[in-house]
């Protein structure tokens, strides 16, 4: 593909435009006045690729699926409560990972039942605080998650509403280090160990917690739906070998969104048809009924944006960066020795092979 104006702009938010004098603009700013008053990085999102790239998901979830369909933003792209306030009015549910994201999502307006706490390594504090708030499910990382979750759960109240993060254990073709889903993935219980197994069966047994549904994150730019739709049947086949029915699916987010001009044009549709189709046919076929939906779009919510740009004309380090904010605000924190030592460890925040300070190969 050549490097057209048009090929160039298809890069940024759909409402950038190239005005006459030569200068981009987005929603009408110029980007280079922008880059003077804030200076750069500077991060910025815009509501109408939002709510463009929604409706596109939900237009194929509605043609592709049958049952009830949520989209749900994964707040770790980007939350702020002021960008949350736009988004609660959106009907999107909400991943959340942390303290902080479910205290803002609660500013913002979110309601608990449409919130979802993800996260390995949930600290007693986040998991209280998702009980006393009653979060709409808190999505289960590990055996070790799972019994500090029963422990806080206690007797005397309502079974708590659980997701199980199943990791399918596939060979996901993306960057290793965005592979979450893949055999040596430190995140969620994985299925050639029986770990899996295991946690269905002891969150069936748990007089305090209750499956509502089962979830999986095979990592992030992906392009081969059928990868999608072999981890659907893996997870729904040890669902059933355990004799457990989910009442809501979430097989997570990771389509590949574009870098540069060269990446081929944007299409959800291939991500969205694999996983209804898989989701369809398994359930049928052992004669269950439709779950509920949820898909995770995360940097698909935002993309459409360069990561690095020099602006036309703005002076020596003219840098925009475009999604993937918090990735990036995390990741390269200031590389004290305690922030490196708290990004290697396994935490909700950091990706495997990951610390902070250096740039990921991948995406940075
Ligand atoms: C559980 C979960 N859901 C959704 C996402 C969003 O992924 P992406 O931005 O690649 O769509 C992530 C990203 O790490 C994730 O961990």
């Amino acid at each position: 593909m050549s490097k057209t104006p048009d090929a160039f702009l298809s890069l940024f938010p759909i409402s950038t435009e190239i005005l006459p004098g030569g200068e981009l603009a987005t929603a009408g700013f110029s980007l280079r006045e922008l880059a003077a008053r804030y200076g750069t990085p500077l991060y910025m999102y815009d509501g109408a690729t939002l709510k463009a790239q929604l409706s596109r998901l939900r237009g194929l979830l509605d043609q592709n699926y049958p049952g009830e369909a949520a989209v749900a933003y994964a707040a770790k792209v980007y939350f702020s409560t002021r960008f949350g306030r736009r988004l609660a009015g959106l009907g999107l549910d909400l991943d959340v990972v942390s303290l902080g994201e479910m205290d803002a999502a609660r500013q913002a307006g979110f309601k608990p039942a449409s919130i979802h706490l993800h996260g390995n390594n949930k600290t007693a504090a986040e998991i209280d605080a998702a009980l006393e708030w009653g979060l709409h499910a808190i999505v289960e990382d590990s055996l070790d998650e799972l019994a500090l979750l029963e422990e806080l759960a206690g007797a005397g109240r309502q079974p708590v509403p659980v997701w199980l993060r199943v990791t399918p254990d596939l060979d996901v073709q993306t960057n290793p280090h965005i592979a979450t889903g893949s055999a040596g993935s430190k995140f969620g219980l994985h299925l050639a160990s029986g770990q899996a197994k295991e946690a269905l069966r002891r969150i069936q047994e748990s007089p305090v917690l209750s499956l509502t549904g089962l979830h999986f994150h095979l990592g992030s730019q992906i392009t081969d739906p059928e990868v999608y739709r072999e981890a659907v049947e893996g997870v729904l086949g040890a669902a059933s070998e355990e004799g457990a029915v989910p009442m809501e699916f979430s097989p997570g987010g990771g389509w590949g969104v574009r870098y540069t001009e060269t990446d081929p044009p944007d299409d959800p549709a291939p991500w969205i048809q694999a996983v209804c189709e898989a989701v369809r046919e398994g359930c049928s076929r052992r004669g269950w009924p439709l779950p509920r939906l949820v898909i995770e779009p995360g940097s698909r919510s935002t993309p459409s944006a360069p990561r690095k740009r020099r602006l036309p004309g703005s002076g020596s380090s003219p840098w925009m960066a475009g999604w993937r904010t918090i990735r990036a605000r995390r990741y390269t924190a200031p590389a004290t020795a305690r922030g490196r030592l708290r990004n290697r460890l396994p935490g909700m925040t950091c990706p495997p092979g990951w610390s902070a300070g250096t740039a990921n190969p991948g995406i940075f």
